[in-house]
């Protein structure tokens, strides 16, 4: 049997604001199986970055269950939130969100010494990154001298130091140019391809068809779910209607 990495029962989030409340998610089910690599997509204000913060332990339900990596994350303090948050998820942004004055080496290392790592073995986890992303030449320059697709590497390296078993990405090439959102997405099959649970929201169909499976939100909930299959199925229906003279 496969474990679910992420599942989501009834989950509901309203927030409070001017006018009225937004109902931003309206009870949300989904389950994440080991190993998944997921394209969340919908349209701007569908509840994706939502749900995303919610799985991600930086934002709470008001109601429903929330379990990831066999954990219940619903209804817990910001404690046990923050340690949550260091060693079971890995969270990547559509801006990197990095340690600007900080070298890439200590980018990586510091989050890892953090999570309880003596600095020695940190750093030699962060080289190996590093090399891993492509950035081995890059370890002493700041976040600032590198490119957005490096940056963005620098960020997934960051997300994966502590061997999450999920990495949660918002629109992580949403600020890049087509090449480096293809960099980013192959990175993200390669370490699919390794066994990495993936969450990835994105706008981008091309970004998506590149996830093994392929769910859509609409107005907090969720539309549509190809359960990995329907592509799959697609892809056939093609091939027959190909086959045709
Ligand atoms: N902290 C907040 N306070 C008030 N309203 C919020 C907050 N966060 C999100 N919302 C609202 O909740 C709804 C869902 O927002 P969310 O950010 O999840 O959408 P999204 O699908 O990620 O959109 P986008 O594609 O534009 O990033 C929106 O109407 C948004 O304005
Ligand atoms: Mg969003």
């Amino acid at each position: 049997m496969t474990e679910q990495a992420l599942k989501a029962r009834g989950v509901r989030r309203t927030f409070e604001a001017d006018l009225a409340p937004v109902r931003a998610l309206r009870g949300v089910d989904l389950d994440v199986a080991d190993g998944e690599f997921v394209a969340l997509m919908g349209p701007s204000g569908c509840g994706k970055s939502t749900l995303l913060n919610i799985f991600a332990g930086l934002d709470q339900a008001d109601e429903g269950e929330v379990m990831v990596d066999g954990l219940r994350v619903d209804g817990q303090d910001e404690n046990w939130l923050a340690k949550f948050r260091r060693h079971h998820v890995g969270i990547v942004f559509q801006f990197f969100n990095l340690l600007e004055g900080v070298s890439a080496l200590d980018n990586i290392a510091l989050p890892a010494i953090l999570g309880g790592m003596r600095r020695k073995a940190a750093e030699t986890r962060a080289r190996d990154l590093l090399d891993l992303l492509g950035l081995g030449d890059r370890t002493e320059e700041v976040p600032s001298v590198l490119s957005g697709g490096q940056r963005q590497r620098l960020a997934i390296a960051r997300a994966l130091v502590n061997e999450p078993a999920v990495l949660l990405a918002d629109e992580p090439t949403g600020a890049l140019d087509s090449e480096g959102g293809v960099e980013i997405l192959e990175l993200f099959r390669r370490l699919h391809g390794d066994g990495q649970t993936i969450l990835m929201v994105t706008h981008s169909a091309e970004v998506a068809a590149g996830a093994s499976r392929v769910v859509r939100m609409r107005d907090g909930r969720i539309l549509d779910d190809d359960g990995g299959v329907a592509r799959v199925e697609a892809d056939d229906a093609v091939m027959v209607e190909d086959a045709r003279p």
